[in-house]
């Protein structure tokens, strides 16, 4: 048995380095998936039915991020969130929504990419999968380089090296690292995200891959540290559930506090809305405060991910990382 040492985010710093940066106004934050796929902030919401629908989407399509539709319905009701995405964003801004890999997965694969998806996001809690290589080449063999493919989740090289090689072209990392995530607990199975996204950044520089950290980020810093290990984009659910953009009814308590709800798709809440039966149980269902709008918590996250860049010297990601 191998035990190796992992590092999480709270376990590292990064030093300040020299910076001749006058303003932040000169750090440029942009990211990119591919050449069609180009973004102001490098941050995605998680394709999860209390974070991700249209009015989530749009919102951070506007600001040059990025929301994935996530997939806990029927294909009309994704398509339909897809439409209204598409209507109301001009038409060179992304469009991305998650299908799964077994099933109904080529149909709803096809009507988002009829219904304009640019980025279909093939979303499974274990992708390093035999299934993952059969749907990653089904759909490359139906359309070809029509559509971004974004994949995951896996925790190890060898899962970003057989990813990339089955056609993806993002790969999304973290196993159980999720806030709402009981994976570990259930399975004994996880890797620190940040470890993750430091050994899979060497392939993902040299194939160029994107690779998108997913899961356990708490605020700026962790992002930027994740951006230094080599992550192209973040992934976010627990940092924008209960804005004014999530779906959910808001609760209010005896108290008048209010909150919506933000749970992991593997909990038995999320499971029990949209198969109406629980497997595996993987992840929890929390009550989390609502905090205003989308563009008033990114525009923070931005903030803090500029000043973050100036503390290394940095004018944009190729230079943090480098
Ligand atoms: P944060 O920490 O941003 O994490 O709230 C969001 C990510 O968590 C993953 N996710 C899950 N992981 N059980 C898990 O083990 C679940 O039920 C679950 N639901 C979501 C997913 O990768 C998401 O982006």
């Amino acid at each position: 048995m191998n035990i190796n040492e992992c590092l999480s985010y709270d376990d590292v710093l990064l030093t300040p380095q020299y910076s001749n940066i006058k303003s932040r106004s000169e750090i440029n934050i942009g990211a990119a998936l591919d050449q069609n796929h180009n973004f102001a902030i490098p941050i995605i919401s998680a394709p999860m039915d209390t974070v991700t629908e249209a009015s989530m989407a749009l919102k951070l399509g506007k600001m040059g991020a990025l929301g994935i539709l996530h997939r806990y319905n029927k294909i009309e009701q994704q398509l339909e969130m897809a439409r209204e995405v598409r209507k109301n964003l001009p038409e060179d801004l992304p469009i991305a929504a998650a299908i799964g890999i077994t099933g109904d997965y080529m149909e709803r694969a096809t009507e988002l990419i009829n219904g304009g998806v640019t980025i279909l996001c093939l979303d499974v809690a274990h992708g390093h999968h035999v299934l993952m290589k059969n749907a990653l080449s089904s759909i490359k063999d139906r359309f070809a380089d029509k559509v971004h493919l974004m994949a995951g989740n896996i925790a190890t090289k060898q899962g970003f090296k057989d990813l990339a090689a089955w056609g993806a072209n993002s790969i999304r990392i973290g196993i159980g690292g999720g806030s709402i995530c009981s994976t570990r607990i259930q399975t004994g199975h996880g890797v620190s995200t940040l470890q993750s996204v430091f050994e899979c950044a060497k392939i993902s520089k040299a194939s160029g891959v994107k690779l998108i950290a997913d899961g356990g980020i708490k605020n700026s810093g962790d992002m930027v540290k994740a951006i230094a290990a080599g992550a192209d984009m973040i992934m976010v659910g627990s940092l924008l559930a209960g804005t004014t953009e999530t779906p959910g009814e808001v609760i209010k308590n005896k108290d008048g506090h209010t909150y919506k709800v933000y749970r992991g798709m593997a909990s038995k809440e999320a499971q029990m809305k949209w198969r109406g039966k629980t497997s595996s149980l993987e992840g929890i269902s929390a009550f989390v405060p609502l905090r205003g709008s989308v563009s008033q918590v990114v525009n923070e996250l931005s903030v803090g991910l500029r000043s973050g860049f100036s503390y290394s010297g940095a004018r944009n990601i190729f230079e943090l990382q480098s």
